[in-house]
């Protein structure tokens, strides 16, 4: 198959020299797509600004903010037969970043925000229907709930959803414990685990929803 993985934060900038960003570390994306390489399928990563080594075999496009991410999603979406959007991408922007830095003398700064483009929102109606999207959620209350209602909402074939309130797994931790849930109405459980065994999960779990997607085309046709 063609991988399509996004990993890490994006930074949405507020002036020359600052940004809003947040605590994604890209593990858990880079688990993928290095899961997705041993697995044997041809793999890109779409990565924001991450302090990882790229995984080996695996070709990298570096992005900084949402747009940037959203740009090289579309450049190759048309290639890929799978999309796990990892990434923690920015929701609100800094409507007008400033050129300059911004003083201390001119006080506390007054930030008009935007929303940033939802990537899997925007490209939801150009999924063909051999193409699996996976997304991930992070949430720290109603986890189900949460999850179930973004697989609807950006037409996801399946979310990875894992519980961010909890210090020792998630963000910045080599550790994940995640619910998988599929649109078929499945949810699998991986309990507590590096991030390179809940990505081995998640991976069998694309490679399972795209061949059972083939084999529904290829009924159609005979
Ligand atoms: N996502 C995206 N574009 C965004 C924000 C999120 O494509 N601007 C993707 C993420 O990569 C993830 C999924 O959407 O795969 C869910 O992200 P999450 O931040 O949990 O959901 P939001 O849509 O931002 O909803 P909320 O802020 O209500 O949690």
């Amino acid at each position: 198959m063609n991988v399509l993985v996004t990993a890490g934060p994006t930074r949405e900038p507020l002036d020359a020299v600052r940004f809003i960003s947040n605590r994604s570390s890209g593990r858990m994306g880079y688990a993928v797509a290095s899961a997705a390489k041993k697995a044997g399928h041809c793999v890109r990563l779409i990565s924001g600004p991450v302090a990882l080594p790229p995984p080996k075999g695996v070709r990298m496009i570096r992005v900084v903010t949402a747009q940037d991410m959203l740009d090289a999603v579309l450049a190759s979406l048309a290639w890929c037969d799978v999309l796990v959007m990892a990434a923690a991408v920015a929701d609100w922007r800094p409507k007008k970043p400033a050129a300059r830095k911004l003083k201390k003398q001119d006080g506390p700064p007054r930030v008009e925000w935007e929303a940033a483009p939802d990537i899997l929102q925007t490209i939801a109606p150009l999924k063909k229907p051999t193409q699996v999207f996976c997304g991930f959620a992070a949430e720290t209350n109603d986890l189900a709930r949460e999850a179930k209602r973004k697989l609807r909402r950006k037409n996801l074939d399946a979310i990875a959803a894992n519980d961010v309130s909890k210090n020792n797994q998630g963000f910045d931790s080599i550790w994940n414990a995640l619910t998988l849930y599929r649109a078929s109405g499945e949810v699998r459980v991986v309990p507590r685990a590096t991030k390179e065994k809940c990505a081995r999960q998640v991976m069998q779990m694309v490679e399972e929803i795209f061949v059972e997607k083939k084999d529904k085309k290829f009924r159609k046709i005979y």
